[in-house]
């Protein structure tokens, strides 16, 4: 596959010099908090209350809720409750609970609890890979297919993340032509969407709009998620750039937690609530009642003893 060069295309820095950009009309959001959110927790959450949360997710209307990983227990412990959190949460008809699943073991398990959607997850970065999932990309690729290749025989669809898209921990710069790489090859092995993880939260409006750039010329927007994670700030603007740029599915987690254990000083996702504010604001529906959503969050922050990041929960705790 020849990767195009996109970047001659653009005429500016600035997003007014998008060519007539248009946003859409409905945009899904995937709730990742019960799992980018607890995994990075340093105290055990209990069990219960990680399914009282995923429960009040649902009741707020959230469509796709990241339940849990089936990941090594010895690697994140704080999802070694998968089965209880699978066996526990109400399945709401038309909600979906994807799992993550880095291998075919994860995989079987995750079926075996009842999860009717899994996501793989890789990187553009190859340290990143070795330390997030002890392999390089190109041998998570060949685990990758395997899982693929069972989710397609037991008619389970598949997404997958691509990490550190806008940047590295380990490695520093990410080119957009290796996220277009590694993101191609996961589309072609049959995941139905990616998600493409600012894991670290460094990118900003400009680079966003490069890396898409460059994916779009090989994977269709429709087919395309951003999930970013908000340490210097961007992350409302960086969606932004990417929602006039044809994505319609937007990662964002319950009071803005999370982090990933293997990715050292990387803050919490885009909170739910500032993204669902931001969409409704723009006249984007999404199908979620932000009272209901605020509620979560507070519920999870005081579990978690903490004041949530989301700057839209904390607005409306004052007025
Ligand atoms: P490994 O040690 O190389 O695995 O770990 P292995 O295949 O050599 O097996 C070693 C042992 O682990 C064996 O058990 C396996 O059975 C077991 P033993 O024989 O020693 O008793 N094992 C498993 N157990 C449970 N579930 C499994 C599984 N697989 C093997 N699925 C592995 C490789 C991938 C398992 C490990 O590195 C791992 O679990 N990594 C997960 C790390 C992780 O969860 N990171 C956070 C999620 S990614 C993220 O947050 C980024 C994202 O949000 C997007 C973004 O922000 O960019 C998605
Ligand atoms: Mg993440």
């Amino acid at each position: 596959m020849k990767l195009q060069n996109t970047s001659a295309f653009w005429p500016g820095p600035t997003i007014s010099a998008l060519p007539g950009y248009t946003l859409p009309k409905d945009v899904k959001i995937v709730e990742v908090g019960p799992r980018d959110g607890l995994q990075n927790e340093k105290t055990a959450v209990p069990t219960e209350v990680k399914i009282n949360l995923i429960n009040m997710l649902s009741e707020a209307g959230l469509r796709s809720i990241e339940a849990t990983s089936f990941v090594s227990p010895k690697w994140v412990p704080q999802m070694s409750d998968h089965v209880n959190v699978m066996q526990g949460i109400k399945k709401f008809p038309n909600v979906s609970y994807p799992v993550l699943a880095p291998n075919l073991t994860g995989f079987q398990s995750a079926v075996q609890c009842g999860a009717k959607e899994v996501a793989i997850f890789g990187a553009a970065s190859e340290l990143f890979s070795k330390k997030n999932i002890n392999c390089s990309i190109e041998e998570s690729l060949e685990r990758f297919k395997a899982v693929t290749v069972a989710a397609k025989e037991a008619n389970i669809p598949v997404r997958g993340y691509v990490s550190c898209v806008l940047g590295c921990p380990y490695e520093g710069k990410v080119s957009p032509s290796k996220v277009a790489e590694v993101a191609h090859k996961m589309f072609s092995m049959g995941c139905y969407e990616i998600s493409l993880g600012d894991t670290i939260g460094v990118g900003t409006p400009g680079s966003m709009r490069d890396m898409l750039c460059a994916v779009l010329d090989v994977i269709p927007a429709h087919a395309l998620a951003v999930h970013c994670h908000d340490t210097y700030g961007q992350a409302l603007a960086n969606i932004l750039v990417a929602l006039q740029m044809g994505v319609q599915v937007v990662d964002s987690s319950i009071a803005g937690l999370g982090g990933c254990p293997y990715a050292q000083g990387a803050s919490g996702n885009v909170a739910t609530e500032d993204v669902v504010y931001m969409l409704h604001g723009l006249g984007i529906h999404t199908g979620v009642d932000l009272k209901k959503l605020t509620e979560a969050g507070a519920y999870i922050c005081q579990a978690l003893g903490r004041r949530s990041n989301s700057k839209v929960s904390q607005a409306m705790c004052r007025l």
